[in-house]
Protein backbone atom coordinates (compact mmCIF):
# COMPACT_ATOMS: atom_id res chain seq x y z
CA UNK A 1 0.00 0.00 0.00
CA UNK A 2 2.93 2.04 -0.61
CA UNK A 3 4.32 3.97 -3.61
CA UNK A 4 6.38 6.50 -5.05
CA UNK A 5 6.30 8.72 -8.06
CA UNK A 6 8.18 11.36 -9.79
CA UNK A 7 6.68 14.40 -11.99
CA UNK A 8 8.58 17.41 -13.64
CA UNK A 9 6.59 21.22 -13.27
CA UNK A 10 5.65 21.93 -16.78
CA UNK A 11 5.77 25.65 -18.68
CA UNK A 12 2.48 26.71 -20.61
CA UNK A 13 3.46 28.17 -23.34
CA UNK A 14 -0.19 29.02 -24.45
CA UNK A 15 -1.84 29.56 -20.46
CA UNK A 16 -4.78 28.27 -18.58
CA UNK A 17 -6.26 31.33 -17.19
CA UNK A 18 -10.05 31.14 -15.98
CA UNK A 19 -11.96 28.34 -14.91
CA UNK A 20 -15.91 27.33 -16.38
CA UNK A 21 -16.61 25.04 -13.75
CA UNK A 22 -14.77 25.53 -10.28
CA UNK A 23 -16.53 22.60 -8.69
CA UNK A 24 -15.03 19.98 -11.05
CA UNK A 25 -11.96 22.41 -11.62
CA UNK A 26 -12.48 22.68 -15.36
CA UNK A 27 -10.54 25.10 -17.05
CA UNK A 28 -12.55 28.00 -19.52
CA UNK A 29 -9.76 27.53 -22.45
CA UNK A 30 -7.48 25.11 -23.88
CA UNK A 31 -3.33 25.15 -23.02
CA UNK A 32 -0.50 23.92 -24.42
CA UNK A 33 2.79 23.61 -22.11
CA UNK A 34 6.48 21.89 -22.35
CA UNK A 35 7.54 19.58 -19.56
CA UNK A 36 10.67 20.13 -17.72
CA UNK A 37 13.62 17.50 -17.36
CA UNK A 38 15.58 18.33 -14.71
CA UNK A 39 13.46 20.13 -11.71
CA UNK A 40 11.34 17.32 -10.26
CA UNK A 41 8.86 16.50 -7.31
CA UNK A 42 9.05 13.06 -6.04
CA UNK A 43 5.92 12.03 -3.73
CA UNK A 44 5.81 9.15 -1.56
CA UNK A 45 2.11 8.07 -0.48
CA UNK A 46 1.33 5.19 1.87
CA UNK A 47 -1.71 3.94 3.20
CA UNK A 48 -2.24 2.73 6.16
CA UNK A 49 -5.42 1.28 8.45
CA UNK A 50 -3.18 2.03 12.17
CA UNK A 51 -3.35 6.05 11.31
CA UNK A 52 -5.90 7.85 12.62
CA UNK A 53 -5.72 10.59 9.50
CA UNK A 54 -3.92 11.81 6.61
CA UNK A 55 -0.80 13.75 6.99
CA UNK A 56 1.69 15.78 4.59
CA UNK A 57 5.30 16.16 4.56
CA UNK A 58 6.93 18.74 2.05
CA UNK A 59 10.36 19.24 2.08
CA UNK A 60 11.00 17.72 5.43
CA UNK A 61 8.16 20.01 7.42
CA UNK A 62 4.48 19.17 8.02
CA UNK A 63 2.31 20.82 5.62
CA UNK A 64 -1.28 21.25 7.13
CA UNK A 65 -2.49 24.18 4.76
CA UNK A 66 -2.03 22.06 1.84
CA UNK A 67 -3.75 18.48 3.60
CA UNK A 68 -6.98 19.11 2.40
CA UNK A 69 -6.40 20.28 -1.36
CA UNK A 70 -3.91 16.77 -1.25
CA UNK A 71 -6.54 14.94 0.60
CA UNK A 72 -9.48 15.69 -1.87
CA UNK A 73 -7.26 14.62 -4.53
CA UNK A 74 -6.70 10.79 -2.97
CA UNK A 75 -10.29 10.72 -2.11
CA UNK A 76 -10.94 10.86 -6.07
CA UNK A 77 -8.31 9.15 -7.15
CA UNK A 78 -8.73 5.89 -4.46
CA UNK A 79 -12.42 6.38 -3.16
CA UNK A 80 -13.51 8.46 -0.22
CA UNK A 81 -13.45 4.97 2.02
CA UNK A 82 -9.94 4.87 1.79
CA UNK A 83 -7.41 4.23 4.61
CA UNK A 84 -5.76 7.20 5.77
CA UNK A 85 -2.39 8.36 4.22
CA UNK A 86 0.78 9.42 4.88
CA UNK A 87 2.15 11.72 2.07
CA UNK A 88 5.62 13.32 1.86
CA UNK A 89 6.85 15.01 -0.96
CA UNK A 90 9.94 16.95 -1.99
CA UNK A 91 10.89 19.47 -4.72
CA UNK A 92 14.74 20.19 -5.98
CA UNK A 93 13.30 23.46 -6.82
CA UNK A 94 11.34 26.69 -5.10
CA UNK A 95 8.14 26.17 -4.18
CA UNK A 96 4.86 28.60 -4.29
CA UNK A 97 6.90 30.83 -6.53
CA UNK A 98 5.11 30.55 -9.82
CA UNK A 99 7.38 27.58 -10.85
CA UNK A 100 4.35 25.11 -11.05
CA UNK A 101 5.68 23.30 -7.89
CA UNK A 102 1.75 22.00 -7.77
CA UNK A 103 1.86 20.87 -10.91
CA UNK A 104 4.92 18.14 -10.54
CA UNK A 105 3.49 17.53 -7.42
CA UNK A 106 -0.46 16.81 -7.98
CA UNK A 107 0.68 14.67 -10.83
CA UNK A 108 3.41 12.66 -9.19
CA UNK A 109 0.40 12.31 -6.36
CA UNK A 110 -2.16 10.88 -8.71
CA UNK A 111 0.65 8.50 -9.58
CA UNK A 112 1.53 7.34 -6.48
CA UNK A 113 -1.84 6.77 -5.13
CA UNK A 114 -2.99 5.07 -8.07
CA UNK A 115 0.21 2.72 -7.54
CA UNK A 116 -0.21 2.42 -3.72
CA UNK A 117 -3.59 1.82 -3.85
CA UNK A 118 -3.82 -0.65 -7.16
CA UNK A 119 -6.65 1.33 -8.77
CA UNK A 120 -5.30 1.06 -12.34
CA UNK A 121 -6.39 4.24 -13.91
CA UNK A 122 -5.26 4.53 -17.34
CA UNK A 123 -3.22 7.46 -17.93
CA UNK A 124 -6.21 9.69 -19.29
CA UNK A 125 -8.21 9.31 -16.23
CA UNK A 126 -4.80 10.09 -13.76
CA UNK A 127 -4.42 13.35 -16.22
CA UNK A 128 -8.54 13.83 -15.25
CA UNK A 129 -7.74 13.42 -11.58
CA UNK A 130 -4.78 15.65 -11.58
CA UNK A 131 -6.57 18.28 -13.44
CA UNK A 132 -9.28 18.02 -10.67
CA UNK A 133 -6.75 19.62 -7.79
CA UNK A 134 -4.80 22.01 -10.34
CA UNK A 135 -5.43 22.54 -13.76
CA UNK A 136 -1.88 22.77 -14.80
CA UNK A 137 -0.83 19.40 -13.35
CA UNK A 138 -2.57 17.56 -15.81
CA UNK A 139 -0.15 18.29 -18.09
CA UNK A 140 2.79 17.08 -16.33
CA UNK A 141 1.29 13.69 -16.91
CA UNK A 142 2.59 13.74 -20.27
CA UNK A 143 5.79 14.48 -21.63
CA UNK A 144 7.53 17.20 -24.09
CA UNK A 145 4.92 19.36 -25.83
CA UNK A 146 1.63 18.71 -24.48
CA UNK A 147 -2.09 19.93 -25.15
CA UNK A 148 -4.68 20.33 -22.78
CA UNK A 149 -7.59 20.25 -25.07
CA UNK A 150 -11.09 21.76 -23.30
CA UNK A 151 -13.81 19.48 -24.37
CA UNK A 152 -17.37 19.55 -23.70
CA UNK A 153 -17.63 17.64 -20.49
CA UNK A 154 -14.04 17.37 -19.89
CA UNK A 155 -10.12 17.27 -20.71
CA UNK A 156 -8.39 15.75 -23.37
CA UNK A 157 -4.33 15.49 -22.89
CA UNK A 158 -1.83 14.51 -24.85
CA UNK A 159 1.70 14.41 -26.23
CA UNK A 160 2.06 16.52 -29.10
CA UNK A 161 5.67 16.30 -29.59
CA UNK A 162 7.66 13.91 -27.17
CA UNK A 163 10.55 15.56 -25.81
CA UNK A 164 13.40 14.53 -27.67
CA UNK A 165 11.98 15.10 -31.12
CA UNK A 166 12.47 18.94 -30.89
CA UNK A 167 14.93 19.36 -27.25
CA UNK A 168 14.44 22.89 -26.59
CA UNK A 169 16.06 24.04 -23.71
CA UNK A 170 14.76 26.67 -21.02
CA UNK A 171 16.76 29.08 -18.83
CA UNK A 172 14.72 29.96 -15.71
CA UNK A 173 15.61 33.66 -14.13
CA UNK A 174 14.96 33.65 -10.28
CA UNK A 175 14.12 37.29 -9.49
CA UNK A 176 12.55 37.12 -6.33
CA UNK A 177 11.54 33.51 -3.67
CA UNK A 178 9.24 33.38 -1.23
CA UNK A 179 5.58 32.88 -1.95
CA UNK A 180 3.40 34.99 -4.61
CA UNK A 181 0.65 37.46 -2.43
CA UNK A 182 -2.18 35.97 -4.73
CA UNK A 183 -2.73 32.26 -5.75
CA UNK A 184 -3.38 31.69 -9.70
CA UNK A 185 -6.76 29.51 -8.25
CA UNK A 186 -8.34 32.78 -6.33
CA UNK A 187 -6.61 35.30 -9.16
CA UNK A 188 -8.14 33.52 -12.14
CA UNK A 189 -11.35 33.68 -10.07
CA UNK A 190 -10.98 37.35 -10.19
CA UNK A 191 -9.95 37.89 -13.48
CA UNK A 192 -13.10 35.96 -14.65
CA UNK A 193 -15.26 38.03 -12.57
CA UNK A 194 -13.81 41.72 -13.23
CA UNK A 195 -11.45 42.02 -15.87
CA UNK A 196 -12.87 43.79 -18.97
CA UNK A 197 -10.44 41.72 -20.72
CA UNK A 198 -11.53 38.39 -19.67
CA UNK A 199 -14.10 37.27 -22.41
CA UNK A 200 -12.03 38.36 -25.43
CA UNK A 201 -9.22 36.01 -23.99
CA UNK A 202 -11.10 33.16 -23.88
CA UNK A 203 -12.64 33.90 -27.50
CA UNK A 204 -9.07 34.21 -28.95
CA UNK A 205 -7.56 31.61 -27.25
CA UNK A 206 -8.36 28.74 -29.91
CA UNK A 207 -6.63 31.10 -32.84
CA UNK A 208 -3.79 31.26 -30.21
CA UNK A 209 -3.45 27.26 -29.64
CA UNK A 210 -4.01 26.34 -33.87
CA UNK A 211 -0.90 28.74 -34.06
CA UNK A 212 1.17 26.70 -31.79
CA UNK A 213 0.41 23.68 -32.45
CA UNK A 214 1.17 24.78 -35.92
CA UNK A 215 4.26 25.89 -35.34
CA UNK A 216 5.23 22.84 -33.13
CA UNK A 217 4.45 20.44 -35.92
CA UNK A 218 6.43 22.44 -38.58
CA UNK A 219 8.99 22.44 -35.68
CA UNK A 220 9.34 26.46 -36.10
CA UNK A 221 10.95 28.51 -33.61
CA UNK A 222 10.04 31.62 -34.76
CA UNK A 223 6.20 30.61 -35.22
CA UNK A 224 6.11 29.93 -31.91
CA UNK A 225 8.11 32.09 -30.26
CA UNK A 226 5.61 34.68 -31.75
CA UNK A 227 2.56 33.42 -30.63
CA UNK A 228 3.97 31.96 -26.90
CA UNK A 229 5.00 35.61 -26.11
CA UNK A 230 1.57 36.92 -27.69
CA UNK A 231 -0.50 34.59 -25.23
CA UNK A 232 1.47 35.56 -22.02
CA UNK A 233 1.20 39.07 -22.43
CA UNK A 234 -2.29 38.71 -23.00
CA UNK A 235 -3.14 36.24 -19.93
CA UNK A 236 -1.29 39.44 -18.17
CA UNK A 237 -3.08 42.02 -19.36
CA UNK A 238 -6.14 40.55 -18.42
CA UNK A 239 -4.25 39.99 -14.85
CA UNK A 240 -3.78 43.93 -14.62
CA UNK A 241 -6.95 44.87 -15.71
CA UNK A 242 -8.47 42.75 -12.99
CA UNK A 243 -9.91 44.34 -9.44
CA UNK A 244 -8.18 44.29 -7.71
CA UNK A 245 -5.46 44.14 -10.40
CA UNK A 246 -2.91 41.88 -10.47
CA UNK A 247 0.60 42.30 -11.14
CA UNK A 248 3.02 39.54 -10.42
CA UNK A 249 6.60 41.07 -12.44
CA UNK A 250 8.82 43.02 -10.33
CA UNK A 251 11.67 45.48 -11.88
CA UNK A 252 13.99 42.12 -12.47
CA UNK A 253 11.35 40.64 -14.77
CA UNK A 254 11.51 43.66 -16.77
CA UNK A 255 14.82 43.58 -17.01
CA UNK A 256 14.84 39.91 -18.09
CA UNK A 257 12.17 40.70 -20.65
CA UNK A 258 14.29 43.43 -21.87
CA UNK A 259 17.51 41.02 -22.73
CA UNK A 260 15.48 38.50 -23.93
CA UNK A 261 14.33 41.10 -26.50
CA UNK A 262 17.86 42.75 -26.97
CA UNK A 263 19.27 38.60 -27.76
CA UNK A 264 16.45 38.29 -29.97
CA UNK A 265 17.72 41.64 -31.95
CA UNK A 266 20.83 39.61 -31.81
CA UNK A 267 19.72 36.97 -33.74
CA UNK A 268 20.01 34.94 -30.77
CA UNK A 269 16.83 32.52 -30.60
CA UNK A 270 15.10 32.88 -27.78
CA UNK A 271 11.66 33.74 -26.22
CA UNK A 272 10.21 34.51 -23.00
CA UNK A 273 7.22 33.28 -20.95
CA UNK A 274 6.34 34.26 -17.35
CA UNK A 275 3.37 32.58 -15.45
CA UNK A 276 2.06 33.69 -11.95
CA UNK A 277 5.02 34.90 -10.54
CA UNK A 278 7.88 36.87 -11.11
CA UNK A 279 10.32 34.46 -12.83
CA UNK A 280 11.55 34.57 -16.30
CA UNK A 281 11.61 31.61 -18.21
CA UNK A 282 13.40 31.85 -20.95
CA UNK A 283 12.94 28.89 -24.30
CA UNK A 284 15.31 28.96 -26.61
CA UNK A 285 17.52 26.24 -28.72
CA UNK A 286 19.87 24.60 -27.47
CA UNK A 287 22.85 25.96 -29.21
CA UNK A 288 21.74 29.19 -27.74
CA UNK A 289 21.37 28.21 -24.08
CA UNK A 290 24.82 29.10 -22.87
CA UNK A 291 24.28 32.38 -24.35
CA UNK A 292 20.90 33.06 -22.67
CA UNK A 293 21.89 31.56 -19.18
CA UNK A 294 25.21 34.32 -19.24
CA UNK A 295 23.02 37.41 -20.40
CA UNK A 296 20.11 36.27 -17.53
CA UNK A 297 22.86 35.80 -14.82
CA UNK A 298 24.35 38.30 -15.56
CA UNK A 299 21.22 40.77 -15.47
CA UNK A 300 20.40 43.60 -12.84
CA UNK A 301 18.77 41.75 -9.64
CA UNK A 302 18.55 38.24 -11.27
CA UNK A 303 19.14 36.00 -7.79
CA UNK A 304 19.75 32.22 -10.00
CA UNK A 305 19.30 31.14 -13.46
CA UNK A 306 18.39 27.24 -13.75
CA UNK A 307 18.62 25.70 -16.65
CA UNK A 308 16.70 22.40 -18.18
CA UNK A 309 15.93 20.32 -21.22
CA UNK A 310 12.14 19.08 -21.88
CA UNK A 311 11.57 16.01 -20.20
CA UNK A 312 8.89 13.21 -19.75
CA UNK A 313 5.70 12.41 -18.00
CA UNK A 314 4.98 11.01 -14.59
CA UNK A 315 5.71 8.19 -13.49
CA UNK A 316 6.24 5.34 -10.82
CA UNK A 317 9.57 4.99 -9.44
CA UNK A 318 9.25 2.68 -6.55
CA UNK A 319 5.89 0.61 -6.09
CA UNK A 320 6.35 -1.19 -3.09
C1 LIG B 1 -0.44 30.96 -14.95
O1 LIG B 1 -3.01 25.08 -12.43
O2 LIG B 1 -2.12 26.52 -10.57
O3 LIG B 1 0.54 28.83 -14.53
O4 LIG B 1 -6.29 24.82 -11.38
O5 LIG B 1 -6.53 26.65 -9.74
O6 LIG B 1 -4.75 24.93 -9.40
P1 LIG B 1 -5.58 25.70 -10.40
O7 LIG B 1 -4.56 26.64 -11.20
P2 LIG B 1 -3.08 26.36 -11.70
O8 LIG B 1 -2.89 27.59 -12.72
C2 LIG B 1 -1.82 27.73 -13.59
C3 LIG B 1 -1.85 29.07 -14.19
C4 LIG B 1 -0.63 29.45 -15.02
C5 LIG B 1 -0.82 29.09 -16.50
C6 LIG B 1 -0.68 27.64 -16.88
O9 LIG B 1 0.09 26.89 -16.24
O10 LIG B 1 -1.29 27.25 -17.88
Amino acid sequence: MRATARAQPNIALIKYWGKRDTEQNLPAVGSISITLADLYTTMRVGFDESLSADSLVVNDTGNPVMLPRVSRCLDAVVGADRAPALIASESNFPIAAGLASSASAFAALVVAADAAAATHHSRERLARLAGQASGSAARSIYGGFVELANDDDAIEVSTLCPADDWPLSVVVAITATGPKAVGSTEAMETSRATSPFYARWVEQQNDDLDEARAGIGARDFARLAAVAEHNCLKMHSVMWASRPPMVYWNATTLECMDAVRQMQAEGIPVFFTIDAGPQLKAVCEPAAVEAVRERLAATEGVEAVMVTGLGDGARLIDDG
